[in-house]
């Protein structure tokens, strides 16, 4: 791992980072329990286990003090009328941030706190995210044929709490109503 200053380039249209650690591919199977339309989930993934999103990771020494970074790419789709998004964690370390800059498409980012405060926020190219400690995030692909790119960066020991929202899921939901982008309260969403 370098411990000299080191710079990297994220070209566009095709934001593959000149430098990379790993390269993480989520298929709808790791999103099982999370779209409302458990029925049309199910005939989805018998058809095709389809790759939702990817992420590109530049590692460095998961210690506070470090900083992660990488890119986030969301496909765009649907299951049902819920568009295609990320699993969506708590960092392990709750009181630690993260900043999103989004390079390409549109979306949204949803966020919650443990005490379940709910936030959504529209995420469109040259803006600026900046997810407090504490909040949940998860983002969501609202584009009918672009994908979400963005760029994160996080400190090292943050860690990733997937089972706190495999478990509650989100409080909101983005969802596609007859053209119209509208975000919903989950209705399967527990404290
Ligand atoms: C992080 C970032 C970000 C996130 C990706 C994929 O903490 O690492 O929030 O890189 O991991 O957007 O989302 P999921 O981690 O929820 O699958
Ligand atoms: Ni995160």
């Amino acid at each position: 791992m370098f411990d000299a200053p080191f710079t990297f380039s994220i070209p566009l249209p095709l934001p593959i980072p000149s430098r990379q650690d790993n390269h993480i591919r989520r298929r709808l199977s790791s999103l099982k329990g999370q779209f409302l339309d458990t029925a049309e989930y199910k005939r989805m993934l018998a058809e095709e286990d389809r790759l939702v999103y990817e992420v590109y990771e530049i590692r460095r020494p998961k210690v506070a003090g470090e900083l992660l970074s990488g890119i986030s790419i969301v496909h765009p789709g649907k299951v049902g009328s819920e568009f295609f998004m990320t699993k969506g964690h708590f960092h392990t370390v709750l009181d630690t941030p993260e900043v999103y800059y989004i390079l390409k498409g549109e979306g949204f980012m949803v966020m919650e706190t443990p005490e379940g405060e709910a936030c959504v926020e529209p995420l469109l190219p040259n803006r600026v995210l900046y997810v407090p400690p504490r909040w949940a995030h998860r983002s969501v692909c609202t584009s009918r044929q672009d994908d979400l790119v963005t760029f994160f960066v996080y400190p090292g020991n943050a860690g990733h709490d997937y089972g706190t929202i495999e478990e509650q899921g989100f409080r909101k939901l983005v969802v596609d109503s007859g053209g119209r982008i509208e975000i919903i309260d989950n209705p399967r969403w527990k404290k």
